[in-house]
């Protein structure tokens, strides 16, 4: 039986529309609303197989409920309704995370196939999951110094860390079939949430530091199960909120979410703070990535005399170049002999795709795993998930010079 809740603003369209389904045998409404806020508490409270929404309704719209019954219910699927089925709204409901979209009016006939449709297609990704994610084995003892943090950084911003860091997470997903946390470090200016369409007002750290003691339980409420699989811990949704985020509890979100991912992926700003260290120590690799251009290699290198300082095992670097293919007059060749030690990828400069991506929300390693710019994402997850974890005995306790911390 498929459980659905049916959400419009009139009341006599709730009752047509429960009527058109009332000689499905498989179809069971549930529940009606008739508002977006009320669809968001009777969502939560009857976890329907499939939501039929209208996308306007007065007050909480259909594109914000969507949004967020999305995010928090991702299990129960929204098939939006409108009018006038604009390539606008479409893109808006899309955007908010509806699997559908029927155009009023519509036929019984087209009403039950659009359900039955959307419920079989939820029921098959939800297969898919679970064949990619490994249920945690239950009170076994895991091998946590197997997991691996993973730091994504560059002396400078607008290198691609973020771009990189996001479709990184999900190729090491692809490729290795595990448990992958992405973790959105860039406290005041995060932007993975728009690259994976989630709204950090509906769910970020921030609830966490909120919630009080930084405990697994409370760390573990506030990551989002993304619809591609992985699991999402977006920055504060505002500037102002990073100051609650203290380097040590983002440290301590970093450690706890090791403890049940294979890897976390970290996208860290393009500064040696307090933060960004205290993950570089916690972190079994740190992609530094470099563009082909005079002033970044020269950060980087001042970058692996820091590491140097900070002893941290030349192993545990991985110098990565974006944009490759774009240099003026500056070739790998160079930049190995500059910093002296050789390049560990490269990944080629796509604009036209990596923009798109971005105003779809949907990352291009899912959208077109076949490009370029996918296949030197998912040859640079190999590279780092092939290596085990390397330097679990490196990290000294006693920094010196420069960086030393307490
Ligand atoms: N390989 C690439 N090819 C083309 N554009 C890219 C590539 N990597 C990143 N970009 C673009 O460069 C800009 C900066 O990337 P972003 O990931 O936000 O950098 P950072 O997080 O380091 O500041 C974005 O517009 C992004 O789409
Ligand atoms: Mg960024």
């Amino acid at each position: 039986m498929i459980k659905v809740l049916i959400v419009d603003d009139i009341p006599e369209t709730r009752d047509h529309l429960t009527k058109l389904l009332a000689t499905e045998q498989e179809i069971d409404v549930v529940a009606t609303a008739g508002s977006g806020e009320e669809a968001i508490r009777l969502a939560m409270e009857v976890r329907p197989d499939v939501i039929v929404m209208d996308i306007n309704m007065p007050g909480m719209d259909g594109v914000a409920a969507a949004e967020f019954i999305s995010q928090r219910l991702p299990t129960s699927p929204i098939i939006m309704m409108s009018v006038h089925g604009e390539a606008e709204q479409l893109r808006r409901a899309i955007a908010a995370g509806a699997r559908e979209f029927l155009v009023k009016p519509f036929s019984a006939d087209e009403f039950s196939t659009t359900i039955h449709s959307v419920f079989g297609k939820e029921l098959a990704r939800r297969e898919q999951l679970q064949v990619v994610i490994p249920p945690t084995p239950g009170g076994q003892s895991e091998n946590i110094e197997d997991h691996q943090v993973i730091a994504m950084f560059s002396p400078k911003g607008g290198a691609g860390r973020t771009t990189i860091a996001t479709n990184l997470a999900l190729a090491i997903q692809r490729e290795t079939k595990s448990r992958v946390c992405l973790i959105d470090a860039n406290l005041q200016f995060g932007d993975i949430g728009v690259l994976l369409n989630l709204n950090p007002k509906n769910r970020s750290m921030l609830d966490a530091v909120e919630g009080g003691e930084p405990d697994a339980d409370i760390i573990n409420s506030v990551v989002i199960d993304h619809s591609t699989g992985i699991r999402v811990l977006l920055a504060p949704p505002a500037p102002e909120g990073a100051d609650l985020v203290t380097p040590a509890y983002l440290r301590k979100m970093v450690d706890q979410l090791r403890v049940n991912h294979d890897y976390v992926i970290v996208d860290l700003p393009a500064a040696l703070t307090d933060h960004s260290l205290g993950v570089m120590d916690a972190a079994d690799q740190i992609v530094v990535l470099s563009a082909l251009e005079i002033t970044t290699i020269k950060n980087v290198r001042l970058f692996l005399e820091v590491a140097d300082q900070l002893e941290y095992d030349r192993s545990k670097i991985r110098l990565v170049i974006n944009r490759s293919d774009t240099a003026q007059g500056i070739r790998i060749g160079d930049v190995e002999a500059s910093i002296r030690r050789s390049i560990d990828g490269t990944i080629v400069s796509d604009g036209r795709l990596a923009v798109l991506a971005v105003n779809r929300g949907v990352p291009f390693v899912v959208s077109h795993p076949d490009s370029a710019l996918s296949r030197d994402i998912a040859k640079l997850a190999r590279t780092l998930a092939g290596e085990p974890a390397a330097n679990k005995s490196t990290e000294k306790s006693a920094k010196r010079g420069l960086f030393a911390r307490r």
